[in-house]
């Protein structure tokens, strides 16, 4: 089944590569490979998000632990009643367990929004996302809304979480004539990497200098849809979560292979044209651009950290000592339990379990460095929580 899905995008992607000349530039294949529209890694399939051992690709921050959500919700609060709104967008929303966490504790704190909206590019994972709101908490279901597109003028807090490296990349390579743009073309059967002339440039001197044989990317979408961000968001913050560095570890000779990976069954594949929708596609976010992006269409930059300054800002190990405290949680049925129970005491497997992913969401090695949050802002003065210690504005 999987595979015939990939046979037949892959149909399509011949399709498109013919109607182009027999060039596809990157991004256009990567569009396709994970939103063509039923057959997408992201639209065609809903069962990519996961814990280890079950049949998915990634495990992301709000499926390893509710304290993620929970812990980002402390943040969401304080901008939600220092600026007296009453909205939470949320980009990207996966499984909906991140919506469920952070709803659930917003309404734990008294200050549960009077509407959580969802931006979703995908339908079959949308359906996902309603019915887990529904399982986990339902008396705030109805709080939650699918926002077909953003409207163009908005007041909110706007959350999102993974969903920057998800947006297709430019590829560039460097050949002693200069750079090129790397696409896809086919030999045989096959679908292989072929470079052309664009004059599209690396962004940054360093970049450029990066040696003969260089390939690495370039991120026009995910910084347009930051520029409409921008453009929309009249009062409010933004925090978007992500894996990237700013542009001087970005396109730092070390790196001078870029960063595009496919991840399948919990491995990262360097071979990114195999499987096409069936494989996940992603490159880290260049935080430097996003934030001048922002800054450009009149957002500031109201903080940038590591997730584990920002988790630990806000609250995560007190969120931890509360949930040990509390006792053994009552059963609760299982999907309600994966997303919002508290923890059970130490010695049980639960306590284990939730331990080692407190200590994979702040690990130096693990996601606690890699991961960055950044916060873009307007009409917002409070100084934000979760930067208070290790604010990194000034590396960017
Ligand atoms: C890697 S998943 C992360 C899911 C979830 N945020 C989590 O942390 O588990 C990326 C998500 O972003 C969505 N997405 C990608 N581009 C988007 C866009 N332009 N607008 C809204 N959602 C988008 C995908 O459909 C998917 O739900």
């Amino acid at each position: 089944m999987a595979l015939e899905r990939s046979a037949q995008l892959l149909a399509q992607i011949r399709a498109a590569l013919h109607a182009g000349g027999g060039w596809l530039p990157f991004d256009a294949y990567m569009q396709q490979a994970l939103y063509a529209p039923g057959l997408g890694y992201y639209t065609g399939q809903a069962g990519q998000f996961g814990d280890f051992g079950s049949d998915s690709d990634f495990v992301t921050a709000p499926e390893l632990s509710p304290l993620f959500g929970r812990t980002l919700a402390a943040q969401v609060a304080q901008v939600l009643q220092h600026a007296g709104l009453d909205t939470v967008v949320e980009f990207g929303a996966g499984s909906g367990k991140l919506a469920a966490q952070v709803l659930g504790e917003l309404d734990r704190l008294g200050c549960a929004p009077r509407q959580y909206a969802i931006v979703e590019v995908s339908g079959a994972l949308k359906h996902r996302q309603m019915d887990t709101l529904r399982s986990a908490v339902p008396h705030l279901a109805e709080r939650a809304h699918w926002w077909r597109a953003l409207p163009d003028r908005f007041e909110a807090v706007v959350i999102g979480n993974e969903v920057l490296d998800a947006m297709p990349v430019k590829l560039l390579a460097r050949h002693e004539t200069g750079w090129m743009e790397r696409g896809v073309a086919q030999e045989g059967d096959d679908l292989v990497f072929a470079d052309h002339p664009s004059g599209l440039q690396p962004p940054t001197p360093e970049a450029h200098a990066l040696p003969l044989g260089s390939v690495t990317e370039i991120h026009p979408q995910a910084l347009g849809f930051v520029r409409t961000l921008a453009d929309r968001l009249t009062r409010g913050v933004a925090l978007f979560i992500d894996y990237g560095f700013p542009q001087h570890e970005y396109y730092h000779p070390q790196r001078h292979m870029g960063t595009l990976r496919a991840h399948y069954r919990h491995r990262a594949l360097d071979e990114v044209l195999l499987w096409p929708g069936l494989a996940d596609i992603t490159a880290h976010v260049d935080f430097t651009a996003v934030a001048l992006a922002a800054q450009d269409a009149g957002l500031d930059v109201l903080g940038y950290t590591s997730q584990a300054n920002f988790l630990m800002n806000c609250g995560l190990l007190d969120l931890v000592a509360a949930a040990f405290a509390e006792g053994p949680a009552p059963r609760a049925p299982s999907s309600s339990a994966a997303v919002c129970s508290p923890l059970t005491p130490p010695g049980g497997s639960h306590y284990l379990r939730q331990t080692a992913a407190v200590n994979k969401l702040l690990g130096e090695s693990e996601m606690g460095e890699l991961f960055k949050v950044i916060a873009l802002g307007r009409g917002v003065s409070v100084p934000l929580r979760g930067f208070t210690r290790g604010d990194r504005t000034h590396t960017l």
